[in-house]
Parts: C-alpha cells; sequence; structure tokens
C-alpha cells in the first residue's frame, strides 16, 4: 500500500456525517488527517469550511484536501476559487482516477446528500492511490493558472 500525505478534511453540516465516515476509511489506509470542521449537523455555512481546506492546500500546508456538502457543488465551486486549487466533484470511481489521472485534483469534493457511504469509501481510496498521468495532461494542467 503506498505511503499517503496527511489530508484534510471539512465539511458542512450536510456533508458531516460523511465526513465522520471518510475519517474512518483514511484510518483504514493508515492515512493521517486533520478536521477543520464543522463538528455537527447544526446548519453552517459551507464556503467557511472551503475556505479552510483550500488555503491549507494553496499554500503547500497539505498536499491533498477532501470537502463534502450537500451535494458537493457548493465546496467545490469554493475550493476552486483558490490559486493552485483543482477540486473535482466526483460521483464514482472513475472519476476519482480520472480526476487524479488527467487533471492532478488536489482536492476531491463529495455530496453527502448525494454519495452513497459505500461508493465515497471507495471513491476516495482510488482517489488516493492513483497518481497524476503527467505527460499531455502537464501541459493541460499548466494551462490552467490564469
Ligand atoms: C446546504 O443545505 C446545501 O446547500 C449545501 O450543503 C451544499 O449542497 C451547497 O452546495
Amino acid at each position: 500500500m503506498p505511503m499517503h500525505d496527511p489530508v484534510i478534511l471539512g465539511s458542512d453540516h450536510a456533508g458531516f456525517a460523511l465526513k465522520e465516515k471518510l475519517k474512518d476509511t483514511l484510518d483504514r489506509l493508515r492515512v493521517p488527517w486533520e478536521d477543520v470542521g464543522t463538528t455537527s449537523e447544526d446548519s453552517v455555512d459551507y464556503p467557511d469550511f472551503a475556505h479552510r481546506v483550500a488555503e491549507a492546500v494553496a499554500s503547500g500546508l497539505f498536499s491533498r484536501g477532501v470537502l463534502v456538502c450537500g451535494t458537493g457543488i457548493g465546496v467545490s465551486i469554493t475550493a476552486n476559487r483558490h490559486a493552485g486549487v483543482r477540486a473535482a466533484l466526483v460521483c464514482d470511481e472513475d472519476g476519482a482516477r480520472l480526476s487524479r489521472e488527467h487533471n492532478d485534483a488536489n482536492v476531491l469534493a463529495l455530496g453527502g446528500r448525494t454519495t452513497d457511504p459505500a461508493a465515497a469509501d471507495a471513491i476516495l481510496e482510488t482517489w488516493l492511490n492513483t497518481p497524476f498521468a503527467g505527460g499531455r495532461h502537464g501541459r493541460r494542467v499548466a494551462k490552467i493558472e490564469r
């Protein structure tokens, strides 16, 4: 099993339950993690947590982040406002693999209300274990930043 850098996780209330499950996945894979919240299902605003995770990845403090809101849409839109962050909203294992191979995604966004927890477990494992393919994809990823 490959060694992984620590992962930083965050969610809003709608992603809280799935975030808690994903910490079990990370424990199973022996991947260290840090959780920036939220800490319950009380209503909060997803950008507050998405910015925390995105800032940690953009600054280089963490190489990978995971964000969960109800759909994954709000957190991915927010995280992608940060230069150097490539947040991918993923709904299946193929998407997880391709977001790494082709896009070098450094933030995984998932929907707590739209993703089956067992599927999310497999998505996260695939996403962590898939390397960036480089080559022509490296040229394309280099063109993303404005
Ligand atoms: C919260 O109700 C919901 O809007 C949020 O979790 C997310 O899905 C936004 O994109």
